[in-house]
Order: C-alpha cells, then structure tokens, then sequence
C-alpha cells in the first residue's frame, strides 16, 4: 500500500522528488468554477520557499506552477487540476557522501527498511520539497473557503528553540508583523535574537526545534464527522504528515492536563463562548469558535556536527551532513501548517455539504464573540 493522496471530496494527490525533473500534484474533485492563475500561487509559493532569505536552505528554486489540466479560461471545471513546478536548482553531488550512510534522525534508513532501494539525492520524496505541491493546492482550498465562508487560515512561529514570542498574555497576533520578517514572528522586536540564535547555531554545525501557531476563523459549526473522521483527528493526521512534526496539539492541548473542569470549559452565552479551550472542536465537531491548531517540529538533522551511524555496507561510520540545509525546519513551516488546515477544512466543507447540506442553521446559533 502507498499513501500520496490526501482528502476523500478534495483529493490531492503528489508526486515527486526533491532532485527528480519536477513535482507535482492532482486535485480530484475541486469544485468548478473558482477563479484560479498560474501567477495566484506565487505568493504563498514564496512564503515556502527555500532561498529568501539568510534564515533557511540556499536552495533557489523558482517555483513557477504550470496548470495542465481542470482550468478553463481561468476558472476550474471540476476535472482533475494538475499542476506540475520544475525543479531547477537540485545540487545532486553534495548527497554523494550520504548516498551509502545513513542519516541519524532523517527518514534514510527507514525507507531504505521499508522499499529496499532509495533516491538519496536531496532527501528524495522524503524531503519537504514534496509539501510545496500541499500549498499549492491549498491555495485553492483557501480562495474556496474565504468566497464562500469567508474563512481565514493564518499561521505564524510560536516558538522557536526556548525563544517564545514576548507578547502580553491575551494578546493578538499582528499578522502585518507575522508577514514583515522571514520567520513570521510576531513581536518584530525579538527578531534580532532570533537571527543571533540562528547564526551560533549554524556556527556550531547544530540546529533546532520550533513550534508553529495556526488560526482558521469563520469556520462554521457543524463540520467534522465522527467518530473515526472527528475533525481533530483529521487535523492531527494531516499535520503529523507534515515532516519533522513530532506533536500536534488543539486548543489547550496538553495543558489540558493541569486544568480543572472549571477552567477548561468554554461556557457559553447566546454572543460566544467564554474562552476557546476546546480549540473550536467539541466531539470532533467545529463549534463555530476559532479552530486553534498548534505543531511541534524536531530540530533538522542533516547537521555539520558529526555523529554516529551506520552504512549499506553494515559498517558504523560516523557521519556530518553537509549541502544546503535548514537550521530550523520550522522557520519555513508556517506556509505549511496553514495549507494542511486549509486542505483538511476544504475537504471538510465538501463533505459535510455531502451528508448535513439540507440541515441549514439550527437554531439557537451562538454568536461569535471571543473573550
Ligand atoms: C519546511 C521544512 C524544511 C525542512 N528542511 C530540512 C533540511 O533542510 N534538512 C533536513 O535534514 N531535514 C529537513 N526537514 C525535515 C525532513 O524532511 C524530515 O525530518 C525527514 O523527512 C524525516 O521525516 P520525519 O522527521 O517526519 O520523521 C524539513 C522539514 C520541513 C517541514
């Protein structure tokens, strides 16, 4: 069995690897009618891209989408959108030393357990290369979702190694801050510490960990299917595929676990809830609040440090990974994040409409002020 397709309804399928001619993917079941360019992708493209700016790999790829199939003059017409972005700046011969060796912490040694054979080059479909054909795609998704429900899905980084955004408690996210650096920080002040970090850490062939805040608004209640589709469980699926995620938390997520039944739930009154615990999922149905979704992303392991591994020979060697690498994976995981939640919630809506679309609003309906 494989798994390269995401959603039943908005069904995304990628192909590709890092170094291979090009990456792509297959949208099945897209709705017609939606408006959509090859140049209407740059932007989130560019938010992804490796390249922009000292922070994350050296790596300048392009990025320009080619539309080969599902649009016509302009708009999508319900069969299969393909899109396909050439590669153009794989750099092959710096894997030549891993080719044999087996990364500690990258994905070599299992898919070389689980297939027998494997494309070295680059990390091959292993590498997060694959996850820019996911925001492409949800930039569908995303236009979808704001025309017709007026949704937003925002993302920006939570933390990254201990460096916590120094913001008030109960404060907003500015997201003309979030936007303005290459981190997509929201307190512009700190960002000088987080470029210094960013610097000693390359300075000592190590890297590390993040964590990435995401935000859908206007999402309606109702979406969500339980109990195997529950809508948190499909969120954790679709960011638990997200590579180097090793956690994903809802709403209070684990600090749940020192809550008491008081505090944690969100009482209600006829203009909104008190307070968004539950991250805007009550039996694995939206609520109407806020979706808040939170990911945890492990340090990069293709580090200069060197450690210890073995090769396909059976020998134990010890390895340092040079080429162009991200010293925290999590600083371009932003754009990501908000993709999977957006392709999740568009899948969602389609299948919802499917099964509940004659159910209309149910009253009453609780408004949406959030405290
Ligand atoms: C945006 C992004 C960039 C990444 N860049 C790198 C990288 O430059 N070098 C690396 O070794 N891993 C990088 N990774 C992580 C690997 O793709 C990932 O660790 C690997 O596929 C193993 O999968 P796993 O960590 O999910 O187990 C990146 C991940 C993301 C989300």
């Amino acid at each position: 069995m494989s798994s390269n397709t995401f959603g039943k309804l908005f069904a995304v399928t990628t192909f590709g690897e890092s170094h291979g001619p090009a990456i792509g993917c297959v949208i099945d079941g897209c709705p017609p009618g939606i408006t959509i360019a090859p140049e209407d992708f740059a932007h989130d493209l560019s938010r992804r891209a490796t390249g922009k700016s000292r922070w994350t790999s050296q790596r300048r790829e392009a990025d320009v989408v080619e539309i080969l199939s599902g649009v016509y003059q302009g708009k999508t017409t319900g069969t299969p959108v393909a899109l396909l972005i050439r590669n153009t700046d794989a750099r092959s011969r710096d894997y030549a030393d891993i080719a044999e060796t087996f990364r500690p912490g990258h994905a070599d040694y299992t898919y070389w357990q689980k297939y027998g054979i494997r494309d070295p080059r680059g990390g091959g479909r292993a590498s997060a290369r694959e996850t820019t054909m996911r925001v492409a795609a949800a930039v569908i998704a995303k236009r979808w979702l704001k025309e017709k429900f007026g949704i937003g899905v925002r993302g920006w980084l939570a933390q990254m190694d201990d460096i916590a955004p120094d913001l008030p408690a109960g404060a907003g996210i500015d997201f003309d801050v979030v936007e303005s650096n290459p981190f997509f920080w929201p307190v512009a002040a700190q960002v000088p510490e987080l470029e210094g970090r960013v610097n000693a850490l390359r300075k000592a062939g190590d890297s590390c960990g993040a964590r990435v805040d995401v935000v859908a608004t206007g999402v309606p209640p109702g979406w969500g299917e339980p109990v195997y589709g529950k809508l948190d469980a499909e969120f954790a699926s679709a960011l638990m595929s997200i590579n180097a995620v090793k956690g994903v938390e809802i709403g209070a997520g684990f600090a749940s676990v020192s809550q008491k039944g008081s505090e944690h739930r969100d009482e209600m009154r006829l203009d909104g809830f008190a307070s968004n615990h539950a991250g805007g999922i009550l039996g694995g149905i939206s609520s109407g609040q806020d979706i808040l979704v939170s990911i945890a992303l492990k340090p990069t392991s293709s580090i200069m440090l060197p450690g210890r591994s073995v090769n396909t020979a059976g020998d134990e060697v010890e390895v340092r990974t040079k080429g162009r690498h991200d010293p925290c994976v999590g600083i371009r995981a932003t754009p990501i994040a908000e993709a999977m939640v957006a392709l999740v919630l568009m899948d969602q809506a389609l299948r919802h409409r499917a099964q509940c679309g004659d159910v209309g609003e149910v009253k009453p309906r609780i408004g949406r002020r959030q405290s």
